[in-house]
């Protein structure tokens, strides 16, 4: 069960385990250190910028954001440094949890922006017996975490599109928030966009002041809606789960656009549909290559 599909796709890296990584990201990791040799010295370093990146860092502080869910910001190697990775990339996070035979392999999204100097940040939901989401709840300021490489997600070109739409559920809100802060924070970019976020009660609400303030700050290029499928009494959200009426009331009316989805299982199923039967996004005229799922 997974807010991120391709979970099951990167599992075998844990199986796989350090030993078999290591070697592979060896020839990388030389063709990438001589690369960055070679860099203009005047830009800042790249931590994050592809491929093999292994690098430990110490973790600078770790917030509760709510019942699940921890904010942890690392330190780059130095001040200076950038995470400098494109849009859209997650992280590969590597520990070696006390007990376990094999170490833990788990991608995770910053929500940093890549060209905040000396730090990056994640946002992680714990999972009961999840093995990765435990060590990184269990972590605090100053313990150290390797980050083994950079995965590269679907390639943003600025203004590829006149008006894209964001579908996240829950967690899967990180990878949403990566390309919306990426694309507001280029000034050259001006694709508009339209969120739309599903979760379960008030409190699974994650980012909202952040959403807030790009919403002030960029009125005619972002909206967002939040629907809450188990309101609290008094809530000042939308109730239910994202629908096709909802869809139908808030979607951009440019068809020349793309959809990205990001949720549980079963919200990207009702959405996007399964291999034969289509989902709600293809009745409203999104077919599956309009729709990228992170
Ligand atoms: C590209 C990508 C980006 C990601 N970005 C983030 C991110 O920014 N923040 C974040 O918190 N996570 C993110 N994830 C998910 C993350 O990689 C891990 O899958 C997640 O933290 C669970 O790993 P674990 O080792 O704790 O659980 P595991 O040990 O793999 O799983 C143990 C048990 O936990 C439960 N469980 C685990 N994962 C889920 C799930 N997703 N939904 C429901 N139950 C689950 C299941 O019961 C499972 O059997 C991302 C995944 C991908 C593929
Ligand atoms: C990563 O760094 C560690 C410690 O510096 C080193 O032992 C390991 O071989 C490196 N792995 C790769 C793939 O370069």
């Amino acid at each position: 069960m997974s807010t991120f599909r391709s979970l099951q796709q990167v599992r075998p890296a844990n199986i796989i385990g350090g030993a078999v990584f290591a070697g592979l990201g060896v020839a990388l990791y030389s063709r990438y250190m001589v690369t960055n040799a070679h860099a203009d010295s005047g830009a800042p370093k790249k931590i994050f910028s592809g491929g093999l990146a292994n690098v430990s860092l110490r973790l600078e502080s770790s917030e509760e954001v709510n019942h699940n869910t921890k904010r942890l910001r690392f330190q780059l190697p130095e001040a200076d440094n950038i995470a400098g990775f494109g849009l859209t990339s997650s992280i590969l996070v590597f520990s070696w949890p006390e007990g376990r035979i094999f170490p833990v392999v788990r991608p995770y999204t910053p929500i940093s922006s890549p060209n905040e100097p000396g730090v990056v940040e994640f946002m992680v939901k714990h999972y009961a017996a999840g093995k990765q989401s435990t060590h990184l709840h269990s972590l605090s300021p100053g313990s150290s975490l390797r980050f083994l490489a950079t995965l590269k997600g679907f390639a943003w070109k600025p203004n590829q599109y006149p008006h894209i739409t964001l579908i996240a559920g829950g967690a899967g809100i990180t990878p949403a928030y990566q390309l919306i802060q990426g694309i507001l924070q280029n000034p050259s970019d001006q694709t508009k966009i339209t969120l739309v976020y599903g979760v379960n009660t008030d409190a699974d609400v994650l980012l909202k002041p952040e959403f807030d303030e790009f919403a002030a700050k960029f009125p005619e290029r972002f909206r967002y809606t939040y629907t809450v499928s188990n309101p609290v009494p008094g809530s000042v959200y939308r109730k239910g789960y994202v629908t096709e009426e909802l869809l139908r009331e808030v979607m951009p009316k440019e068809k020349d656009t793309k959809v990205f989805v990001c949720g549980p299982p079963a919200m990207e199923e009702a959405l996007v549909g399964k291999r034969t039967k289509g989902g709600v996004l293809e009745r409203l005229g999104y077919g599956k290559d309009k729709v990228h799922r992170f």
